[in-house]
């Protein structure tokens, strides 16, 4: 069974996530998206509520599961038996970090493999950070995210204010 991590923060998801987790499901048995569970970072959204925003906008993918990790990424793909990692690339400029950390991983556990997927061109420059900045202003995020997602972006923002 080939089964593929696809990790991120998701502080939200994106359609630009949703699109590397559409394509990159066709290709292996089982997908998990691991949600980033960091501490040292300050998310909007706990990662209770980042695992629930995926579950809901995942749920008709059948072989796709949402699991919040925290600790080294090479320790959670053992955990999960999987053998693949999936990054999205969107521009030049994200190379260098992937570059970084694909090579960090492989040599950690050099039989875990990182695969990545050009994202679509329409979301080549969305990131879930400008997305933020956008709504923070109550700039119109609904070209960004799905539906579901945006509203929980704005009841973010209503209650920080
Ligand atoms: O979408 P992001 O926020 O750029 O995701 C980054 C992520 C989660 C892929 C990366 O921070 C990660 O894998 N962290 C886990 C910790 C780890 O294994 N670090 C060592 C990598 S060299």
């Amino acid at each position: 069974m080939k089964i593929a991590i696809y990790p991120g923060s998701f502080d939200p998801v994106t359609k630009g996530h949703l699109d590397i987790i559409e394509r990159s499901s066709k290709m292996v048995d089982k997908l998990i998206v691991g949600v980033l569970n960091n501490g040292s970072k300050n998310p909007l959204f706990t990662a209770r509520e980042r695992v629930e925003m995926l579950n809901e906008v995942t749920k008709n993918f059948n072989n796709v599961k949402v699991e919040a990790f925290s600790g080294l990424l090479v320790d959670f793909a053992k955990e999960t038996n999987a053998s693949i990692i999936i990054r999205g690339l969107r521009a030049i400029t994200d190379f260098e970090y992937e570059l970084q950390m694909a090579q960090t991983n492989r040599i950690l556990k050099n039989d875990i493999d990182t695969v990545f997927l050009t994202t679509s061109l329409e979301y080549s420059y969305l990131s879930s950070s400008t997305v933020k900045e956008v709504a923070r202003c109550n700039g119109d995020i609904s070209k960004f995210l799905p539906e579901y997602i945006a509203k929980k972006v704005y009841d973010k923002f209503k209650k920080e204010c």
